[in-house]
Parts: structure tokens; C-alpha cells; sequence
């Protein structure tokens, strides 16, 4: 099963169709997109260049780029570059390429101070997910910042969509138990579950858990400096938690020093957010 085929240009169809949306957060998005801000904000220091992998309409690339770091924005999806290019109209800083995270051979060795692969470019490459990875690590010069989907998360998701739909434990539940991927044409009751997501066809996927996703990295040469789940108790929450604490600054802000303390202190290897990616890996080249 680990060879199964991603059909890349299905994949960018499926991501194009997504760019107008991109921006709009729901459930505890904003809780994740924070959390990496702040694991972000920890690098920066003596950086100068920076690369984001599958860095979509810029959320995080334009508002480095503002800061006068001299960043490549590098996405395969050209509606998701089209809205990237408009907001960062005027910027000199940023550079546009059109690129598969899976083939990052325009980029010399240990090219870029940081490198960015957060929320899709890992996870949404399927089969394909540890060349994404390696192809990161090869790049990067001082410290690569992961997240990719959290195994753990995954789980629950399709044991729970499998009941819904056939009242057993499909097949698809045991592949990401056993493989941690998804692909839609990897059994033929799969469709099943697309539906259930009221989409025709779901991205294919690659989960990790913790203890994984270290054992790729280091045999990529990295010295992993923090992994686990990222925003765990977001996701433990009740739903009505999470739309209360966003209503108000403080209690959003103060949500947030909990969610980073409870990954750090309470489950390192939590489930991570609901939405977006919820597994967070740090890594610097080893000398
Ligand atoms: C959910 S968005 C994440 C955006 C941004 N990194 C963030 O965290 O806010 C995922 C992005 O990854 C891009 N992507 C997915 N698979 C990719 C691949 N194989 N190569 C390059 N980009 C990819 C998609 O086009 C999309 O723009």
C-alpha cells in the first residue's frame, strides 16, 4: 500500500478549489495558526532567508516578508499562488515559485537559515509524505519547522466517519492505524467516506505519530529539538469553549499560554488541534 499512487493533479485541482477559503478559520484554526507563531518567533533570531513550503495565500509568508526577512513562497496550487502574489503586491522581498513539496530540486543543499513546511505540503503528499520531508530537511540550513497531520487525530477522525457511513470498522481505519495514510482509491468502499465529508474526493493523506515522524527526521540527518502534538486542548475542549474563548482577546490569549503549557507539560503527545495540522516537529541539521 505505501506505493500507491498520488495523483498530484488531481491534488491541485482539489487545493485550487479551496484558495478562495483559505483564509477563513474555523473551530480552533486560530488556536493552531498562534501556537506555530509562537514556535516561530523562537527561530528567527539570526535568520535571514527563509522558505515556506506549501505556503498557500500567505499567511505566514507575507507577514515575514513584511518584516524584511527574504522569503520564497513556494505552493503547487496556482490559485492559492494568484491570491498570495495580489496581497504581497509591492513587497521585493518575497519570491513566488510554483513547486511540488515532493521535488524541491531548484533549491540548493542547506539553502535557506528556516525552513517552513507547515499544515498540508507534509500530510496532503500521501504515500509520497517522507520524500516532502526529505526534501525540507535537505534544504534546510538552520532550523526546519514541521507540522503535519497527527496520527492520533486521524484515528479518531475515521473510526468515527466509518460508523457513521457502514456501522463497521472499515478498512480505512485499519490502513491508518497501520500506515497512517489515506487514499481515496485505496479500497473501494473509501467513496463512502468522502461523502460523508459531503466532498466527491478527499486529499490523499499521511499521519504521524510522534515517535515517526523523529525516526524520518533523523534518518534525514536532523537533531529533532521539540515534537508532539500541537494545541491539544483545543481539541479536548468542548466546542462551545473554544467559540467563547475566541470572542474575547483576553481569554483567547490566556487560552493560549494553557493549550502551549498542556502540550509541553500535561500530553506531549496529545492529538493536536481538531483543524489544521496537529503535530509539530522542530529540527536543525546535525553537524
Ligand atoms: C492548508 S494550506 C496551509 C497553508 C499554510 N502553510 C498555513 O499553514 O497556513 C496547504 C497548502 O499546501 C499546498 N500543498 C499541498 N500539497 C502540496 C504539495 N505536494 N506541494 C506543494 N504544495 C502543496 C496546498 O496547495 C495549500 O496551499
Amino acid at each position: 500500500m505505501k506505493n500507491i499512487k498520488v495523483d498530484f493533479n488531481r491534488e491541485k485541482e482539489w487545493w485550487d478549489a479551496k484558495a478562495s477559503k483559505e483564509g477563513k478559520d474555523l473551530a480552533d484554526e486560530s488556536i493552531n495558526r498562534v501556537l506555530r507563531w509562537r514556535e516561530i518567533e523562537k527561530h528567527l533570531k539570526g535568520v535571514r532567508t527563509i522558505l515556506e513550503v506549501g505556503a498557500a495565500t500567505g499567511a505566514f509568508s507575507i507577514p515575514l516578508a513584511k518584516r524584511g526577512f527574504i522569503v520564497t513562497h513556494v505552493d503547487f496550487s496556482s490559485e492559492m499562488l494568484k491570491i498570495a502574489k495580489r496581497k504581497a503586491k509591492g513587497l521585493k522581498n518575497i519570491t513566488f515559485i510554483q513547486a511540488n513539496s515532493t521535488d524541491l530540486s531548484k533549491f540548493d543543499d542547506r539553502s535557506f537559515d528556516l525552513v517552513l513546511n507547515m499544515d498540508g505540503a507534509v500530510s496532503f503528499a500521501g504515500s509520497k509524505a517522507d520524500q516532502a520531508i526529505k526534501e525540507s530537511c535537505r534544504v534546510t540550513k538552520k532550523t526546519l519547522i514541521l507540522t503535519v497531520s497527527n496520527l492520533a487525530e486521524l484515528i479518531v477522525i475515521l473510526t468515527n466517519s466509518s460508523l457513521e457511513v457502514s456501522n463497521i470498522f472499515m478498512k480505512a481505519v485499519y490502513a491508518m492505524f497501520n500506515e497512517g495514510l489515506w487514499h481515496q482509491k485505496m479500497f473501494k468502499d473509501n467513496g463512502l467516506l468522502t461523502r460523508e465529508t459531503k466532498q466527491e474526493y478527499f486529499g490523499a493523506l499521511k499521519a504521524y505519530s510522534s515517535n515517526q515522524l523523529k525516526k524520518i527526521l533523523e534518518k534525514n540527518h536532523m537533531r529533532v529539538t521539540r515534537i508532539g502534538g500541537l494545541g491539544s486542548l483545543a481539541n479536548l475542549c468542548r466546542i462551545e469553549t473554544i467559540k467563547k474563548v475566541k470572542k474575547n482577546k483576553k481569554l483567547f490569549n490566556e487560552f493560549v499560554e494553557l493549550c502551549d503549557k498542556f502540550d509541553k507539560e500535561i500530553m506531549p503527545d496529545g492529538p493536536g488541534t481538531r483543524q489544521r495540522a496537529g503535530l509539530i516537529a522542530v529540527a536543525k541539521p546535525k553537524l
